[in-house]
């Protein structure tokens, strides 16, 4: 049934975590002292933050092999002369806005086509009742958006949706603001903001649902190892599941158990997943992934476990486009606001290159199991579609073109690399 493509061998080293990479910036920034970050993730999401926060005054050196930040202390940002661009990074534009709403100066953001149309009404009201002034300077509630710092007041926010953007949003602003503030979330979303706090010396404390932090924290330059990225390694989690034969090792990737939805997907649906080395670094825990390949069943997501995959269901699409059977993909609602709409994109990239698949309003139906054939597919310059078709050309009986594929930028710069190495081919 599948294309004869070779097994896939080797050994890959994820970059590193584009969330942990974001924060550690961030923090760094915010914190008095030398920070020192080592794997970190030269994406263009991440170096969106690094422009950024050395446009608010601070001196960050990057020499690829790390990046120096010399932190100025919760205070120490300065007014910047320019807008803030955020590129394409829906994690930059939410979580600075937080970290800005209490500052003592006035800053717009702002980003690509894609960032200006994600919504910032989620982030835009929280802040509002924390006595922020957040406007976006268009109808729509998207960037780009307008700052004026003010004096905050804690809450207790009842978030309606599980999103670590919004939580980071709110736990930053309320660094800055009287009182604690704490955020409880229908179901747990990634907490690297929460982990990376405590490590630089916040005060976080965090039941089942819900983080608070201690406004004026004294934050301390630390030395920060990002792990490898879960989300990144996932499409290797597939390409090796899904081509006979393959046994790939993935180093050092980073299994927090809010991140790790992807491992226990990939298991229900009969992959073969050996964790070995397992450790921990700065809090978070990590671990190599050893992928062997397995024949695939389709499956049922939905629930608690949707935050926990979230940017893995492009991915995990593609798994059961391949698997037998049927695979179900619900309260997923949020995928129509990533970088592009996933559900929309998905559907009409599978269903292109032949597969039964049908959208929903909060996920998708996928009938799996039958070959499917080349063509040119549409990446809506969405990083993570690229891949994941990168992905299905290796399992297609045609070659599969994709769209402005250099996306992969993003968060993978060296993602094709890495897949002509493992597969020996030259084809991407
Ligand atoms: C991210 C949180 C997720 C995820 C995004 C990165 C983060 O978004 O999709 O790629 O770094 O906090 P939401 O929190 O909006 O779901």
């Amino acid at each position: 049934m599948l294309k004869n493509t070779a097994p896939l061998k080797g050994e890959i080293t994820i970059p590193g975590d584009k969330s942990i990479s974001h924060r550690a910036v961030m923090l760094g920034s915010l914190a008095k002292g030398t920070t020192e970050i080592t794997h970190f993730l030269q994406g263009e999401d991440c170096l969106s933050t690094i422009s950024c926060f050395r446009k608010l005054g601070i001196s960050i050196e990057n020499t690829n092999e790390r990046i120096l930040i010399h932190g100025k202390g919760l205070h120490g940002l300065s007014a910047p002369s320019e807008i803030l661009d955020c590129g394409n990074s829906g994690t930059t534009t939410r979580l600075l806005s937080g970290i800005l709403c209490g500052q003592p100066f006035s800053s717009t953001l702002t980003g690509d086509d894609s960032i200006q149309r994600r919504p910032m009404k989620r982030i835009i009201d929280p802040l509002s009742q924390m006595g922020a002034d957040i406007r976006s300077l268009k109808q729509n509630f998207c960037a780009p958006l307008s700052i004026e710092g003010k004096k905050l007041t804690g809450i207790q926010y009842n978030s309606p949706i599980a999103s670590a953007q919004v939580k980071s949003a709110i736990l930053l602003a309320g660094l800055y603001a009287d009182g604690g503030t704490s955020v409880t979330e229908p179901y747990v979303s990634r907490n690297h903001s929460e982990i990376m706090l405590a490590h630089f010396g916040a005060h976080v404390t965090c039941t089942e649902h819900t983080a608070a932090v201690s406004p004026e924290p004294l934050l301390e330059g630390r030395s920060i190892k990002v792990p490898g990225d879960i989300s990144s390694a996932a499409y290797f989690i597939a390409a090796g599941l899904l081509v006979p034969g393959s046994e790939l090792l993935l180093k050092h990737v980073g299994i927090n158990p809010t991140r790790d939805g992807i491992l226990k997907v990939a298991r229900a649906m009969g992959g073969d997943i050996q964790l070995i080395n397992e450790n921990a670094e700065n809090g978070e825990p990590t671990a190599d992934l050893l992928i062997r390949s397995a024949s695939l069943k389709g499956t049922t997501i939905g629930g608690e476990l949707i935050p926990t995959l979230i940017d893995e269901i492009p991915i995990i699409a593609v798994m059961a486009a391949f698997a037998e059977g049927t695979t179900i993909i619900k309260d997923a609602a949020e995928l129509k606001v990533k970088e592009s709409d996933r559900i929309q994109v998905m559907t009409d990239n599978l269903r292109l290159l032949g597969c039964e698949i049908e959208p929903t309003e909060d996920g998708m139906i996928i009938h799996g199991g039958k070959p499917l054939h080349g063509g040119t597919v549409d990446s809506h310059k969405d990083h993570r579609i690229a891949m994941s078709f990168a992905i299905a050309s290796l399992l297609t009986e045609g070659p599969v073109t994709i769209r402005d594929k250099e996306c992969v930028q993003i968060s993978f710069p060296e993602f094709y690399e890495v897949l002509e190495k493992i597969s020996g081919s030259s084809a991407f």
